[in-house]
């Protein structure tokens, strides 16, 4: 089964508005023609409109770092769906650890959202990954099960088909530590194995999984090379248009 790579840059909270325009321009420049794979920039909700404009016209599209699941009222500080959608939103980030670690994130609300979004038209990427802890504690495969059953409970497989899931193992993020290949691999046909005892074989082949953590142009081709890793969603390096570019078309 060939599943087209897909890779999303998630800014996280970095960029002002001019900051962001430029590396979106940058970003296009780089990249902008590339067809063979997806390209996907997730800047902060406050840029949105703006790389939004910088993107256009060409392949490279726009994603947001998280939503709320109600469509509108009085819930301070949140965006819906719609809102993402009139500025031209088409990928979700759900669920990403720092939201869990930090943000109250639970494997309830990443249901939410991820129906939310896929009711709404837009494409959700389900983080889920372990802690150091639970790794070492020989919970992982318990984690990432609940998480990943957790997201997709209620989902129909149709629906479910549309989502990409980014395996990032917290430990991996932002610390310059990769999981190897190998680790990496293990987990992603882990993952597909829980989306086959879900939705069967032919929709589990045709979801993508990420990974994110540390991957940089020089880990990005060994790790994309590997049968079950579709993509990463980056993080530090997405805020470099060279480095980003060198994760897209790595040498
Ligand atoms: P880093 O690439 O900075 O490790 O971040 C990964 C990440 O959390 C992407 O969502």
């Amino acid at each position: 089964m060939s599943r087209k790579k897909f890779i999303a840059g998630n800014w996280k909270m970095n960029t002002t508005v001019e900051e962001a325009v430029a590396l979106a321009k940058g970003v296009v420049e780089a990249v902008g023609g590339v067809s063979d794979v997806d390209v996907a920039v997730c800047p902060p909700y406050t840029n949105l409109s703006a790389v939004s404009q910088a993107i256009k016209g060409s392949n490279v599209k726009l994603g947001a770092q998280d939503v709320h699941w109600e469509a509108k009222g009085a819930f301070t500080g949140k965006v819906s769906c719609d809102m993402l959608k009139s500025v031209g939103v088409t990928y979700v980030i759900i669920g990403h650890s720092e939201q869990r670690q930090y943000f109250g994130e639970t494997n309830g609300t990443v249901n939410k959202k991820t129906k939310a979004v896929l009711a709404a038209g837009l494409l959700p990427i389900v983080c889920v990954g372990e802690t150091l802890d639970e790794r070492n504690g020989g919970k992982m495969d318990a984690v990432i099960d609940g998480q990943t059953r957790g997201a997709f409970e209620g989902i129909s497989a149709s629906d479910a088909a549309k989502c990409t899931i980014a395996y990032e193992p917290v430990w991996a993020i932002g610390t310059g530590v990769t999981a190897t290949p190998e680790q990496a691999n293990e987990a992603h046909v882990f993952i597909r194995n829980i989306l086959v005892s879900l939705y069967g074989k032919d929709t589990a082949d045709k979801m993508r999984i990420q990974y994110g953590g540390s991957m940089k142009p020089d880990n990005a081709k060994g790790l994309l090379a590997l049968s079950d890793i579709d993509g990463g969603l980056i993080g530090g390096a997405a805020l470099k248009p060279a480095d980003f570019a060198g994760i897209v078309q790595p040498k």
